[in-house]
């Protein structure tokens, strides 16, 4: 099966995404667990709601430590969500529909059962000792310099084998690091990359993008502040500079190479690269010969701290432009209705639509998250069901945990919302109510899926909404209320409003016409551009006449 075929090698500048996280999205045999039938299922559904690729989370055998992030096998399918056979079948109908398929490789990473690791670990002089990151321990015992990992505590663990040397690993003890300065590891992903784009994949959302080389004297990172024992995990992490674990420009040469590896198919690489710093994070997408994209993870990691989301966006826009990937929720993040609404879940909706109408009209793809197109806040998991290691490893009231992004689609309303037909899925989520489900929000023009659908098809209708080139983008900030950013282009301009007043709008000549208002629901359209745009609304108005 070859990739779908692309006449325009840029199509993925002006797509719309969307993330499935696998394991909870539907359910079609009965044992609680999301599979690749289920996507195959639901791909009618995907493409009337307006998109044009799916990005799946890791499909391969893992322990699930990190639930599935941890892989044992890169070129294997975990039989609890199908086989071969089925996501080949997967992205054939995929194709048929003119949907592209994108997968989850995860090379920063694998998992300590994968057979390199425990090669490794078996056999400290034979070749795969040296696929990780071994250093031996301080003359005190203590490991060989003070990095953390994400999820809490020291990036380093103790050989398993007895040697007295440590492993690297920016995640779990279960994840160990790969020695990304190996050939021997290169042309192992040279080989994986392949295989998945021989099997029809048309692009690779790349796990931990940032992490791959490290800096080779592995020194200390400098502290930024204090780290306190009641820290959660993410806030000791961001207590330090990660000058040398993080994001060096070593990496950038690695996908160069994987760049060439996936042209012959046309697939594209989207990195997950968890850079702040737009300089820095243009570096790896800057002339496409490295990354095509990446995510700009920024925007789904902020609450409405309004001055923050548009320095970031902005900040990303200017320097990376149509190289970004935007989202403003992942499986990573908390849903956007609970970040954004400061406890008011209707707020934070209202929210969510003027940051996503916004991004929506810049340059670059977007992402949406599965249930964010039904305006889903966070699932709720039963007391004692909490899955996410950061949770279950970090006991205390940090707010790190990623489960409540993590609960099931509420397809239908009842029971397990036509998730699963298990009495135990994999994770013990509450229902949600009638109004929040597909079903009820299909048959419903005024539901939340139905003006997110109409925005989504907005920007494929109207190519002037993010593929004509952009003429300006200007922020006006009068005063702390007043925060309002424009978008023009030839035939479009985009007025967002994230400020607490109404806003003036000065539209340019000629006659323009609402096409989309991002609040209310069902704002009408079709009627002139008004005067004014409503606090934490954006409208979308396009050029009718001259
Ligand atoms: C990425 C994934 C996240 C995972 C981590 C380690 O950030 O999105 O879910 O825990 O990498 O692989
Ligand atoms: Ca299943």
């Amino acid at each position: 099966m070859k990739a779908l075929s692309a006449e325009d090698r840029g199509w993925w500048r002006h797509a719309i995404g969307y993330e499935i996280y696998l394991r909870s999205f539907l359910d079609t045999n009965g044992d609680g667990f999301g599979d690749l039938a289920g996507i195959t299922a639901k791909l009618d559904y995907l493409k009337w709601v307006g998109v044009d690729v799916i990005w799946i989370t890791p499909h391969y055998p893992t322990p699930d430590h990190d639930h599935g992030y941890d892989v044992a096998d890169y070129l294997a399918v975990d039989p609890r969500v199908g086989d071969l056979d089925a996501i080949e079948h997967l992205i054939e109908k995929a194709h048929a529909l003119g949907l592209r398929v994108f997968t989850d490789v995860v090379p920063n990473h694998t998992s300590n059962e994968h057979a390199w690791f425990k090669a490794s670990v078996a056999n400290p002089t034979g070749p795969y000792r040296d696929y990780y990151l071994w250093k031996d321990a301080k003359p005190d015992g203590s490991p060989p310099n003070n990095w953390v990992q994400h999820f809490g505590g020291p990036a380093w663990t103790l050989d398993p084998g007895g040697s007295g040397q440590y492993y690297c690993h920016l995640f779990l003890p279960e994840q160990p690091d790969l020695n990304w300065t190996n050939e021997a590891v290169r042309a192992e992903f040279d080989a994986i990359l392949r295989f998945w784009c021989d099997r029809g994949v048309d692009g690779f959302r790349i796990d931990v993008a940032a992490g791959l080389m490290k800096h080779p004297g592995f020194a200390d990172n400098p502290r930024i502040r204090e780290v306190r024992l009641e820290d959660g995990p993410a806030r000791i992490f961001n207590s330090f500079e990660h000058r040398y674990d993080l994001a060096q420009v070593s990496t950038v040469d690695v996908y160069r190479r994987w760049n060439k590896v996936v042209e012959p198919y046309d697939a594209v690489l989207l990195g997950e690269l968890g850079v702040w710093d737009p300089v820095q994070f243009a570096h790896f997408v800057e002339d496409g010969t490295a990354l095509h994209m990446s995510f700009a993870l920024e925007p789904g990691l902020t609450p409405w701290k309004v001055d923050r989301l548009l320095d970031c966006v902005l900040g990303m826009a200017e320097h990376a432009g149509s190289a970004v990937a935007w989202e403003i929720t992942n499986h990573d993040q908390h849903r956007a209705p609970s970040r954004l609404g400061d406890g008011d879940p209707i707020r934070g909706r209202r929210r969510a639509l003027a940051l996503t109408t916004l991004l929506v009209g810049l340059d670059g793809m977007f992402f949406v998250y599965q249930g964010e197109e039904l305006g889903l806040d966070d699932g709720r998991v039963t007391q004692g069901g909490l899955q996410d290691p950061i949770s279950v490893r970090n006991p205390g009231d940090h707010n790190d945990g990623r489960d409540g992004a993590r609960t099931p689609i509420p397809w239908t309303p009842g029971a397990r919302n036509g998730f699963t037909s298990a009495t135990t899925p994999w994770i013990d989520a509450f229902d949600r109510t009638d109004v929040e489900t597909v079903a009820v929000q299909e048959a419903d023009p005024a539901s939340h899926l139905h003006h997110y659908r109409a925005l989504l098809r907005l920007r494929r209708s109207w190519p002037g909404l993010a593929q004509d080139p952009l003429l300006a983008l200007k922020r006006e900030r009068v005063d702390a209320t007043h925060q309002v950013v424009t978008v023009l282009r030839a035939n479009t301009l985009v007025v967002a409003n994230l400020g607490l007043d109404e806003a003036e709008v000065a539209v340019p000549g000629g006659a323009w016409t609402v096409a989309f208002q991002s609040w209310p629901l069902h704002a009408p359209t079709g009627q002139p551009a008004a005067e004014t745009v409503p606090a934490e609304t954006t409208v979308v108005l396009v050029r009718t006449a001259d």
